[in-house]
């Protein structure tokens, strides 16, 4: 077998994508909009499997993290006291002739228009949050900004978490939702976009800890990344930021990055965000959201340190990281395309197939094993063109496994089951198939 490196290009992963129902362009019908995309049928499995992948080793357990879900539009008041209002912006350049726009840190200093090379006006600031209105008059007093993170709807309900669930610190609040950025330039796919989600956690910690729980959180979450999502580690790398490029809030940052195909960029921001959120919305709310420690008899405003990854992101990132095509045999029809998803996060785990369509013994006896599969694991099924067709079809949508039943089964009650990634066919009782379905995916 050849595995043919070049084919992972972003040209084929987004083929895929939409070929295969995982992601669509939003409102395609009517020409799209930049920066929005939806999820098909096959997408909002692979999606929502990664977020459970997210919540399971951040929340479930975990004994020191609780979960939350705010809402997504929020007052004027949160985004001035969170400096959001004044600090939210990217550097934005028009050109003189064209009037494309960009974000000025895009492109290499002194460069002019990419598009039509006329010259580039002097940077000026664009906040990048989206605005609304709240009720039937849209005026001044009716403002209200989306999120463009999760994190502001966590530190407004601090106080909230910790009266009703009575945590000691240090603990975190995980959240995952939209966020909302009206950014300058989208692209690469849905690396940059306009409406995405975030997954990300408010750890709470007593000032003093906050390095030592940095690099906790930091290799927390490079272990998630690697075991429990199964992103190859050569193509990870961590970069911590310059202090010129530290947000606003921030004291120290470092971004797990990815190898992309079109350059190696930010996957997820680890952040040692100081006391700055919590006093601010002190200072903004004028209620009291400093912790009381009774074990030391002391009181403190909480540090926090905030592992910010996004779904969306997380998204691709799987995606271009399980692609491969591979020349399995002389002929050209051997290729394969393949998607080496880990089994957890596959959107069928298993798939069923009648080794012949027209036979109504091999379909009945089909049947049923889908039937007694589908309350354990997402199957599929497929009877249209010949098995190894089917193969190729499941391959490239990354199912593990894909069961046929043949004139063999109905004699000794065995099926074949074939394993994506090494291509091996095994003789398996029927009677057994969901144990062993159950142990090669292991808990999720
Ligand atoms: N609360 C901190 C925060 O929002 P961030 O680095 O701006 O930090 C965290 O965002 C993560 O959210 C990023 O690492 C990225 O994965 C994702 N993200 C941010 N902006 C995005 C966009 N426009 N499109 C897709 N994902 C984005």
């Amino acid at each position: 077998m050849v595995v043919d490196e070049a084919a992972v290009t972003m040209e084929r992963i987004t083929s895929l994508a939409k070929r295969r129902g995982f992601v669509y362009g939003s409102s395609e019908i009517y020409g799209g909009v930049s920066g929005f995309w939806d999820y098909g049928p096959l997408g909002v499995e692979l999606r929502d499997n990664i977020r459970r992948a997210w919540w399971r080793a951040i929340v479930h357990l975990r004994d020191d993290v609780v979960g939350l879900d705010t809402s997504l539009i929020m007052p004027p008041s949160v985004w001035a006291a969170s400096g959001h209002l004044e600090n939210f912006n990217d550097p934005l350049v028009e050109c003189g002739s064209c009037r494309h726009r960009y974000r000025a840190d895009d492109l290499a200093p002194g460069a002019s228009c990419p598009h039509c090379g006329g010259s580039l006006s002097a940077p000026r600031q664009f906040n990048t949050m989206f605005s609304t209105h709240v009720g039937p008059v849209a005026d001044d007093a009716s403002v209200a900004y989306l999120r463009p993170e999760t994190a502001q709807g966590t530190f407004v309900n601090f106080k909230n978490v910790m009266q009703t669930t009575s945590r000691k610190i240090p603990f975190g609040i995980a959240q995952v939702g939209k966020s909302f950025r009206n950014e300058i330039t989208t692209g690469n796919f849905i690396f940059r976009v306009r409406e995405f989600e975030q997954m990300e956690l408010e750890y709470f910690v007593k000032p003093g800890t906050d390095g030592q729980w940095f690099e906790h959180w930091l290799a927390e979450r490079m272990r998630w990344w690697t075991e429990d999502i199964g992103i190859r580690p050569e193509n990870l790398s961590v970069r911590a930021h310059e202090p010129s490029e530290l947000s606003h809030y921030s004291k120290q940052t470092s971004d797990i990055e990815y190898a992309f195909p079109f350059g190696t960029k930010e996957l997820e921001g680890i952040a040692d965000r100081t006391d700055f959120d919590l006093k601010a919305h002190m200072a903004g709310s004028g209620q009291d959201l400093s912790y009381f420690d009774d074990l030391e008899g002391e009181r403190y405003v909480p540090f926090v340190i905030e592992p910010a990854a996004g779904l969306t992101r997380a998204f691709l990132t799987v995606l271009i990281d399980a692609y491969g095509e591979e020349q399995t045999g002389p002929k050209p029809s051997d290729r394969r395309t393949v998607l080496r998803l880990k089994p957890s996060l596959a959107p069928f785990k298993v798939a069923v197939f009648p080794l012949l369509a027209n036979r109504p013994p091999l379909v009945e006896q089909a049947r049923e094993i889908y039937r007694t599969l589908k309350p354990y694991f997402t199957v599929a099924w497929d009877d249209i063109g010949n098995v190894g067709k089917r193969y190729r079809r499941q391959d490239e949508i990354g199912t593990p496994w894909a069961v046929t039943v043949d004139y063999q089964s109905l004699e000794d009650g065995t099926v074949t089951v074939r394993d994506r990634d090494s291509m091996q066919q095994e003789r398996h009782s029927i009677a057994d198939l969901t144990q062993l379905f159950l142990s090669r995916l292991g808990p999720v």
